[in-house]
């Protein structure tokens, strides 16, 4: 299997499928990366907040592909904001990791309560330039978050990680981010696996003879965004990246499109302030 890539705004490529690990236990979580691995992903998703980094970064050093193969995406968790904090929060990381470099590096989450994400957006670019993350990001932020970051910092993110599923399809985001030249990366791409029981998917992926899996994420491929679907499941792991052997057309396109619900599965970017996980 060969995945797509696209080139984020400094020229890096992301591999559009990737491979997601919340919720996967440390101790699962090598032996399901590796796994992932093993079945042609080249891009990986994990965060501080999952607490499997050194897990991910073993599963990556034991596979024995060359590092430049596979793009690792951290994130700064919540605690972390502060200017030190996440200086030295990053450093953690690549030290759990077992790394020298991150692909991405992403602020997870904007905790417009707590009001330091532009701080801890200047770590971030001190970090970037220091060769120790290929690029950068953010995650959870609504165009309003991203004037600030536009307006008060120096980089541009790569990319904008936020929850996205075909019933939460986030056009306003999508065309903010595409106007500036940030990628959109689906998290909860398969909504939980709660959209794979809606009718309409069903039905299309019956009349294409594919998984509703498939056909969703084929939707977010086709879109030209970024998916990073998880399981622990080995034939998930597989069916889950069988995604570039077909096509949907423009009505399958637009049907799913019409399934937005505008309901979040997750929290509110601008409600979400916990910093204690
Ligand atoms: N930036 C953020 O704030 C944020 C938030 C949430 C998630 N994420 C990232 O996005 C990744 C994906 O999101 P997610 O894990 O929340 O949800 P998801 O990938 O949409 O769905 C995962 C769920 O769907 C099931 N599943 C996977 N493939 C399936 C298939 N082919 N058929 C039926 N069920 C299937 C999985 O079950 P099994 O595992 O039991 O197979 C699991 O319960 C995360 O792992 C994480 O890396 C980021």
């Amino acid at each position: 299997m060969t995945t797509p890539t696209i080139p984020l705004n400094n020229g890096v490529l992301i591999p559009q499928l990737g491979f997601g690990t919340y919720k996967l236990p440390p101790v699962q979580t090598r032996e399901v990366v590796l796994r992932a691995l093993d079945a042609g992903y080249r891009h990986v998703d994990t965060a501080q907040m999952y607490r499997n980094e050194a897990a991910v970064g073993r599963a990556v050093l034991d596979s024995g592909l060359p590092r430049d193969e596979v793009f690792v995406t951290s994130k700064l968790n919540n605690a972390f904001h502060a200017y030190d904090e996440a200086h030295a929060a990053f450093d953690r990381t690549l030290d759990d990791l077992g790394l020298e470099h991150v692909d991405l590096f992403l602020i997870h989450w904007p905790l417009p309560a707590f009001g330091r994400f532009v701080e801890a957006w200047r770590a971030l670019e001190e970090i970037y330039a220091s060769g120790r993350a290929r690029a950068i990001g953010v995650s959870n932020f609504q165009p309003h978050h991203l004037d600030r970051i536009l307006a008060e910092g120096t980089v541009v993110p790569a990319v904008n990680q936020v929850e996205m599923h075909p019933w939460f399809v986030q056009q306003e985001v999508r065309a903010y981010d595409a106007a500036h030249g940030i990628v959109t990366e689906a998290w909860s791409p398969l909504g939980r696996g709660r959209v794979l029981e809606d009718e309409e998917v069903l039905r299309i992926a019956a009349d294409l003879g594919r998984s509703p899996a498939q056909v969703v994420l084929r939707w977010h491929v086709q879109r030209g965004d970024v998916v990073i679907p998880k399981s622990a499941t080995p034939a998930r792991i597989a069916e889950n990246a069988a995604i570039f052997d077909f096509v949907l057309d423009d009505t399958a396109m637009a049907a799913i499109t019409a399934l937005d619900r505008d309901t979040r599965i997750g929290s509110h970017p601008d409600h979400e302030n916990r910093t204690d996980r």
